[in-house]
């Protein structure tokens, strides 16, 4: 029996990616995608995601929308140097024939994780903004959630939009502490597990070539490879959602260590800072499943070959 789940996203170059490998996927069956600030505004972000569920012929998934702006202060700036100003790396697809749900995202999750009649698995990879005011607002359907996959965050390798933030934490987090200071069962895949992931162009041809939704993904993904070229020298792409949603997917694919993880809500320099406490292995009922490990061979092929076999499925 496929798992339900739930994706809460930015799209984003990388979020379009893991939308598509969760459908790619039999283990899993996504039942609702929930829209967040983050890479751009909320109205991009929500149409981004009916356009790529639509790509992939599913736009039988119901999207609803939620959070336009960070819990206390505004998110600094938006990503549309990373992922294009309308976030798909200056592809635009074609509009989804879709109707964004008139449900509030977090009405929304809440009424399907209370319905629910197997755990649900949520997967946040944009500012965890909406995931705090689901935990704040319906506790109750909160405690339902079976497992929560957070993309964001870094134990060791210092951030990414500052030296000391990820992200996802740095775009809200007030919202990631209240997140990381909940009892959901929680794994945090974050910079440490998806930086040395990287998905290369031989990669990426493989499903492009495999049909037209594989074309369209690389078509997206180019953006990113010529940031990555130009800004690190990199010949490849790093898919930090799509390592995310290979963890939800597939439990167990990254390796985890249960930590204790506080989130820097000053307002200094180290403000989105997450720091996880690798001095021993907690046993709090707050204590988060933090990735230390991956096998990134494996996990670059996993999404490879799932995106170039949707590819032809969808055609
Ligand atoms: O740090 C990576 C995260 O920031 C990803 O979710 C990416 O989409 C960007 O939002
Ligand atoms: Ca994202």
């Amino acid at each position: 029996m496929p798992r339900p789940l739930v994706i809460d996203t930015d799209p984003g170059i990388d979020d379009a990616l893991a939308i598509l490998l969760a459908l790619a996927s039999p283990e899993v069956d996504l039942q609702l995608v929930t829209t967040v600030h983050g890479n751009v505004e909320l109205p991009q972000t929500t149409d981004n995601a009916l356009r790529v569920l639509h790509l992939a012929g599913r736009s039988d998934v119901p999207v609803a929308a939620g959070a336009a702006e960070s819990l206390v202060y505004p998110q600094p700036e938006r990503a549309g140097h990373v992922h294009g100003s309308a976030g798909l790396g200056g592809v635009v697809l074609p509009p989804s024939p879709a109707v964004v749900d008139p449900r509030p995202a977090v009405v929304a999750l809440a009424e399907l994780l209370v319905a629910a009649e197997q755990p649900v698995t949520v997967a946040a990879i944009g500012p965890w903004t909406n995931v705090a005011l689901l935990l704040a607002t319906y506790p109750q359907a909160a405690e339902r959630i079976g497992r929560l996959v957070l993309m964001g965050g870094s134990a060791s390798r210092g951030g990414n939009v500052t030296a000391a933030a990820e992200f996802n934490v740095w775009a809200d987090p007030e919202a990631a502490a209240r997140v990381l200071g909940s009892t959901v069962p929680t794994v945090l895949v974050g910079l440490d597990v998806t930086v040395p992931t990287v998905l290369g162009e031989e990669g990426i041809a493989r499903f492009a070539a495999a049909g037209p939704v594989g074309a369209a993904a690389a078509a997206i993904l180019q953006q990113y490879v010529d940031h990555a070229r130009s800004s690190y020298g990199a010949t490849g792409v790093v898919l930090h959602d799509a390592l995310a949603l290979t963890e939800a997917i597939v439990p167990g694919t990254l390796g985890t260590v249960r930590r204790d993880v506080v989130v820097d809500t000053t307002r200094g320099a180290g403000r989105g800072q997450t720091l996880v406490d690798r001095r021993s292995v907690s046993d709090s009922p707050t204590a988060v499943d933090v990735a230390e490990t991956v096998d990134s061979p494996a996990a670059v092929e996993f999404l490879v070959s799932r995106l170039a076999g949707l590819a032809a499925r969808v055609g």
